[in-house]
Parts: C-alpha cells; sequence; structure tokens
C-alpha cells in the first residue's frame, strides 16, 4: 500500500481533514479523562529541523511519547546531511529505521525530495512556503470555540507568509472566507492563491486596508513581521508593516468577541499589541495546547495507516 506524506494541507480532503478534526477531538478527550492509549508503541520518529523550533518539536516528540512511540531528535548539525550526504540517500537510509520523519526547512522542494525518497510517511513541520501541522491544529481550535468552521470568516492580518499561504489553502479545501491584509510587497504567493481562487470561487479576498478586512470576522489571525530566515529585513519590515498591527482598535471591527489567534512565537507591540495578545479574546496558548492533540490524529493516521 501506498504511504502518505503531509507536506501541504492540500494533501488532505475535506473529508480527510473533516475525520482528523474529529478524532483529534476524541483523543484529547480521552486524555483529559486520563486514559492513556498505545497504538504507537515500539514505533520511532524522527524529527529533521533546520530551523529552530519550541512548539513543533515539543508537541511532536511528546505527542510520539504519549502514543507509546519513541521521537529521535535529529540535529543536521550532528548528522552527515550537514556533510552534505544527499537528501535521497539520507531519506532511504533513515526511512528504513523509522516509521515516520518531521522535516522543519526552509523550501519546500526539500520536504518534497524527503518524501520522494523516504519510503516512511514525511510530515512537514514548517517550510518558508507552508506550515500544514499548524492551520491544522488551529482548526481543531476553532471547531473547538465556535462549534464549528462552516460558516465563519477569517481574516489575516500582516504577512503573506507560509501561515497566510497555508490559511489560503484551508479556505478553499473548507470553503470558508478569508480577507487578508498584507502590505504591498509582501503578499502571499501568488500560486496558491490563485489555485483558491480557482477552487473557492472568490471567497478568499486581498483587502488592503485591515480595518476592511477585519469587519465582521469570527476569527482574526496574525503572525511575525519578519519570519525565520528574514531576521535581517527586521528593521525595514517594521516600517512597511506599520498599521497591519492586531490592537483594540482594529479588532472593535471584528464581531463581538471574535477569536484572536496568533501561533506564536509572537512580538508583542509588533503584529499584535500586547493588551491583545494577553487579553480575553486571544485563545493563542489553548491554540498552542492543540499541536499536540492534533499532531496525535495525524501521527495515528499516517503512522498506523488507518486511512488505507
Ligand atoms: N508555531 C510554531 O510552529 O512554533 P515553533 O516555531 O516554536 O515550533
Ligand atoms: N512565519 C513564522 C512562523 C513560525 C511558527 C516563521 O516561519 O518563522
Amino acid at each position: 500500500m501506498k504511504k502518505r506524506d503531509l507536506l501541504s494541507l492540500t494533501d488532505l480532503s475535506r473529508r480527510e481533514i473533516d475525520a482528523l478534526l474529529k478524532r483529534s477531538m476524541a483523543i484529547k478527550k480521552r486524555w483529559k479523562k486520563g486514559h492513556a492509549d498505545y497504538p504507537l508503541a515500539g514505533m520511532s520518529l524522527g524529527l529533521v529541523f533546520d530551523k529552530p523550533s519550541t512548539r513543533t518539536r515539543v508537541s511532536f516528540e511528546v505527542a510520539m511519547i504519549q502514543l507509546g512511540g519513541h521521537p529521535i531528535y535529529l540535529d543536521p548539525g550532528t548528522t552527515q546531511i550537514k556533510r552534505g550526504e544527499p537528501i535521497a540517500d539520507s531519506a532511504r537510509v533513515l526511512s528504513r529505521y523509522l516509521d515516520g520523519v518531521v522535516i522543519r526547512t526552509f523550501e519546500q522542494a526539500t520536504v518534497e525530495e524527503w518524501a520522494r525518497w523516504s519510503s516512511a510517511p514525511v510530515i512537514n513541520g514548517l517550510t518558508d512556503l507552508l506550515h500544514p501541522c499548524q492551520v491544522f491544529c488551529d482548526l481543531l481550535t476553532i471547531v473547538e470555540k465556535l462549534g464549528g468552521y462552516k460558516g465563519m470568516k477569517v481574516a489575516y492580518v500582516g504577512d503573506g507568509n507560509n501561515m497566510a499561504n497555508t490559511w489560503i489553502q484551508a479556505a478553499s479545501l473548507l470553503d470558508f472566507p478569508l480577507s487578508l491584509a498584507c502590505p504591498e510587497g509582501y503578499q502571499p504567493n501568488p500560486k496558491i492563491l490563485a489555485q483558491a481562487r480557482q477552487h473557492s470561487k472568490g471567497r478568499t479576498e486581498m483587502i488592503p486596508d485591515p480595518y476592511q478586512a477585519v469587519e465582521g470576522a469570527d476569527v482574526v489571525y496574525t503572525d511575525v513581521w519578519a519570519s525565520m530566515g528574514q531576521e535581517k529585513e527586521s528593521k525595514e519590515r517594521k516600517k512597511r508593516f506599520k498599521g497591519f498591527q492586531v490592537n483594540s482598535e482594529l479588532l472593535s471591527k471584528a464581531r463581538k468577541g471574535a477569536l484572536v489567534m496568533h501561533c506564536l512565537p509572537a512580538h508583542a507591540g509588533e503584529e499584535i499589541s500586547a493588551e491583545v495578545l494577553e487579553g480575553p479574546q486571544s485563545v493563542v496558548f489553548d491554540q498552542a495546547e492543540n499541536r499536540l492533540h492534533g499532531q496525535k490524529a495525524i501521527l495515528e493516521w499516517l503512522l498506523k495507516d488507518i486511512h488505507r
């Protein structure tokens, strides 16, 4: 049977996302009641991270342990990867030991190359282009808080980065309205935007004015102005992103009680005001917790072949 990978949210169908969301909630409920299940006993998950991580690394490692399996963090600097062993060889070797691999790196092509050669499922733990596990787990938080995603409006304010691109894919797959306000020159990936617009009948809109974008939104989402690898652009970006901060004034245009979400790490005072980040509408820590529960469902699904 053919293995499955999760390199992009579009590797999943709407039906599969719905099933995984349901499964995540069931797993979380059992865990909170104190039940332990070990469906991945004896299995190992490798984590090959070319960029730093707090949430993704720890939530995947803990998820694997709580499911009875074993995570192995592979700092590329301490493996032969950094010394130039090709991905084709590293992937073929590692997947003879491991039951799954999470890759965090720069180019989307790198995770695709891993998936091409790995006989075990490959999971995208963030690239410059996409962050599928994050948005899947964010959907879990939204379903818990709002009772579902049908009919909700999401507004994304800030950089047209990996988070924005993945939200565009989510909106197109699940057919909810999405408004994005990104400064000129910092727009999302045009190919992803064009594909989504084709599928979702124009429900994904680029709106230059952040105030207009958040109007009536049920979820207001933002992310850092300078992503990992863009640190040198930080100063310039701070200037260009002026007016794109999620603060109380902006939030007042959204639906009353709208959820404020951020994948974290946050820079309070830049993309989001401290007041909003710490305010009653912010769900960022529940959101961070759900990385653990949602990714358990992803691991079970990919590693146990239950989708076949
Ligand atoms: N949100 C997220 O992916 O966080 P980390 O960079 O800490 O993994
Ligand atoms: N856009 C951010 C997300 C971090 C989780 C980055 O790529 O650094």
